[in-house]
C-alpha cells in the first residue's frame, strides 16, 4: 500500500517582530492582557509593499522543495491554503506556480481558514495514494497584518493574528518504510458560520447575516454592494469574532478530532510523540492538552512568538519542531486544526 510522506518541509516568517507593547501605540490594550488571554508575546508582520501571501509562500516552498532533494520543476501539483490571498481572484496557487517558475501543473486553492493546511494535506494525500502525482507541494500562508482593525474597536481580533508561511512536499512511501500519513479526518458545520467571519467584500447581500446580532454591524447598512465607501468608513471590512463562543466550540472539537484520528489507527493519546495543534490561542491548546491527558513535551506550541497564523500555523509549528530536532523518523505525530466555518480536521502520521 502506498502512503504519502513529508519529504521536505520549510517555513518563512517576516523579519519584522511586533511586540504586544508596540500594539499599545495603536489601541487600548496591554502586554499583560494579551499574554494572559492568548499566550502571545509577539508576532511577525510582513513588509507592507514587498511581501505578500505568495512571496512568503514561495520562500517557505523553496526550502521544502530543496529539503526534499528536488527543484521547483519537479513539483506535479500545488495545493495552497490561505484566507488572505493576494487577489480576490485568481488564487495564490497560480501566483506561486509563476513565482517559482514551475511547469504548467495544476494549482488548487483551499479556503478553509485555520483548518486550511490540514484540509490541503488531505487533498494532496489522496493524489499521492491514487498514484496520480509523485511530488505535491502543500502550502499554508497568510498576510493578516494588511487587513486588521488596529483601532481599539478591533482589538479582540487584531492582537491575535500574525503573518507567515509553511510548506511541505508530499511524496509516495511504501508501507514498509514505516513513514507517512495514516489517515486524515475532515469536518464542517456551517450552523455558526458568522461567529468567526469576514463578511465584506462578499456577495451575501445581507442574506446570511440579517438575523445575527453582531456588535460591529448594523444589518441595514451592510451587504447591499460588494464593497462600498460606507463599509470602509464604518470599518465593516474587518474580521468579526465572537471570542468566547469560538473558545467553547474549539475546546470541544479539537479533542474530538484528535481522538478520532488516534482511535481510527488503534492508538491512544499516550502513544503520541507530538501533537501539533493549530496555534489558535495558547489557552485553547492548554485546555486540549489537559482534556487529553498529554504531557507538556507531547504538545508543540509556538504561538508565543508568531501569534495565530491561521493556515500557516500548523506547517510553521511542524517545521520548527523538526528544525529543533524534536521529531525523529517514524515518530507518531498528530496535526489538528479548528477554525472559521466551523471546520475542524486532523491528520495522523509517522514522521
Ligand atoms: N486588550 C484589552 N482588552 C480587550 C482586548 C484587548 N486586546 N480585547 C478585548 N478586550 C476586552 C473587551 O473589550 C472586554 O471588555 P469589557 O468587558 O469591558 O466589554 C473584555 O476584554 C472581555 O472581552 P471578550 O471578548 O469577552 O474577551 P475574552 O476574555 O473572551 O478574551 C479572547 C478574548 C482572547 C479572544 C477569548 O475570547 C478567546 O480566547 N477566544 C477563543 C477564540 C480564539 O482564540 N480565536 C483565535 C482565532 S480563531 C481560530 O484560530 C480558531
Amino acid at each position: 500500500m502506498i502512503r504519502s510522506k513529508i519529504a521536505g518541509i520549510g517555513m518563512y516568517v517576516p523579519e519584522k517582530v511586533v511586540s504586544n507593547h508596540e500594539l499599545t501605540k495603536y489601541m487600548d490594550t496591554s502586554d499583560e492582557w494579551i499574554q494572559e488571554r492568548t499566550g502571545i508575546k509577539e508576532r511577525r508582520y510582513a513588509h507592507r509593499t514587498k511581501e505578500t501571501t505568495t512571496t512568503m509562500a514561495a520562500e517557505a516552498s523553496k526550502i521544502a522543495i530543496e529539503r526534499a532533494g528536488l527543484i521547483p520543476s519537479d513539483i506535479d501539483f500545488i495545493v495552497f491554503a490561505t484566507l488572505s490571498p493576494d487577489y480576490y481572484f485568481p488564487g495564490c496557487g497560480v501566483l506561486l506556480q509563476r513565482a517559482l517558475g514551475m511547469k504548467t501543473i495544476g494549482a488548487l486553492d483551499v479556503r478553509n481558514q485555520c483548518s486550511g493546511f490540514v484540509y490541503a494535506l488531505s487533498v494532496a494525500d489522496q493524489y499521492i495514494k491514487t498514484g496520480m502525482y509523485k511530488n505535491v507541494l502543500v502550502v499554508g500562508s497568510e498576510k493578516h497584518s494588511f487587513a486588521l482593525d488596529f483601532s481599539t474597536r478591533g482589538r479582540n481580533v487584531s492582537v491575535i493574528f500574525g503573518d507567515g508561511a509553511g510548506a511541505v512536499v508530499l511524496q509516495p512511501a511504501e508501507e514498509e518504510e514505516g513513514r507517512g500519513i495514516l489517515s486524515t479526518h475532515l469536518h464542517s458545520d456551517g450552523t455558526e458560520a458568522e461567529i468567526l467571519a469576514m463578511y465584506n467584500p462578499g456577495t451575501h447581500a445581507n442574506y446570511w447575516v440579517k438575523d445575527r446580532t453582531l456588535a460591529n454591524f448594523n444589518e441595514a447598512e451592510i451587504g447591499e454592494m460588494f464593497i462600498s465607501h460606507e463599509m470602509i468608513d464604518k470599518a465593516q471590512i474587518f474580521p468579526y469574532m465572537d471570542g468566547p463562543a469560538v473558545f467553547k466550540i474549539a475546546v470541544e472539537k479539537f479533542p474530538e478530532v484528535i481522538l478520532e484520528a488516534l482511535h481510527a489507527n488503534g492508538y491512544q493519546p499516550a502513544d503520541l510523540k507530538l501533537l501539533i495543534p493549530h496555534q489558535a490561542n495558547l489557552r485553547i491548546s492548554q485546555f486540549v492538552q489537559k482534556k487529553l491527558g498529554l504531557r507538556d513535551d507531547q504538545v508543540f506550541n509556538n504561538i508565543q512568538y508568531y501569534g495565530n497564523t491561521t493556515a500557516a500555523s500548523v506547517p510553521i509549528a511542524l517545521c520548527e519542531a523538526y528544525e529543533k530536532g524534536i521529531l525523529k523518523e517514524k515518530d507518531l505525530v498528530c496535526l489538528a486544526a479548528f477554525g472559521s466555518g466551523f471546520t475542524w480536521a486532523s491528520a495522523l502520521l509517522h514522521w
